[in-house]
């Protein structure tokens, strides 16, 4: 299974986002065959995508954050059980502009993993380097680090999803990655957590262009994109084109 999704950042009102899930619920059931799809929209949004997607769509729910706690005084905050009720199954964890821009730590990003699967919901978890480590050629080491991090003292991390995205690749001031660019952190990832986790994500300037590239390198299940699939029709060509990788042969 390919698994193949994309969050909207801070993008989208509620008109948007009917439409553009009432446009991925009305495509045929066979269409994406061999593909998980998943879209994680603003929490404003998500009420409205689960309904327009309907029960027991094939498209999963995503929220693009959840607090560790319960419940109580934090304010600005969402809880697991709160994203749950909004029809998340997926919450994302980690990603590093909330790691850049509000505090996100190794730490907070494992206490939440644990409150994500206390709930039966699946933590996709986003790990990446710097530019600096990849001249340095520390990426494989900079993102081990961190999921060892986010999955410790976890006994059973078979639900996770985890993402490569490295900073470098990510947004506007991304770079689109050539294959030998996240070929090794890719494989260094399959290799060390790839028999313990559900599946391993690349994100960062994927598009349908170089979408079947990626993920044709080993290791490699699924993508996580921005902007490429800020517009249904473009997140739709990428599912096709992962729909296309999955009826092929696997390596
Ligand atoms: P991008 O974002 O596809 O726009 O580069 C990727 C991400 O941040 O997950």
């Amino acid at each position: 299974m390919l698994w193949v999704g994309t969050s909207w950042k801070m993008n989208g009102l509620i008109a948007f986002a009917r439409d553009y899930a009432s446009r991925l619920a009305s495509q045929p059931a066979d269409r994406w065959n061999g593909v998980q799809p998943f879209v994680i929209p603003s929490s404003t949004a998500m009420a409205a995508v689960h309904d327009e997607l309907g029960d027991g769509s094939a498209v999963m729910l995503g929220a693009q954050n959840a607090h560790w706690e319960e419940s109580g005084a934090w304010t600005g905050e969402l809880s697991v059980p709160q994203v749950a009720d909004a029809g998340a199954r997926i919450v994302e964890l980690g990603h590093s502009e909330r790691r850049e821009y509000f505090g996100e730590t190794d730490r907070t990003v494992n206490l939440k993993v644990k409150a994500v699967m206390r709930h039966g919901l699946r933590p996709l978890v986003c790990v990446g380097e710097p530019e600096a480590s990849l001249q340095a050629g520390t990426s494989s080491d900079y993102i081990s680090r961190q999921v060892e991090a986010a999955l410790d003292g976890i006994p059973d991390t078979t639900a996770v999803l985890l993402a490569y995205e490295p900073i470098w690749a990510i947004g506007e001031a991304g770079r689109e990655p050539g294959p030998d660019d996240i070929a090794g952190a890719l494989s260094t990832l399959a290799t060390r957590f790839g028999s313990s986790v559900e599946a391993i994500l690349y994100g960062g300037s994927v598009n349908a262009g170089n979408a079947t590239e990626i993920l044709a390198l080993p290791g490699v299940d699924g993508l996580f994109v921005g902007r490429s699939a800020w517009n249904v029709e473009g997140y739709m060509e990428i599912l096709d084109a992962a729909a296309r990788c999955a009826a092929g042969p696997r390596m």
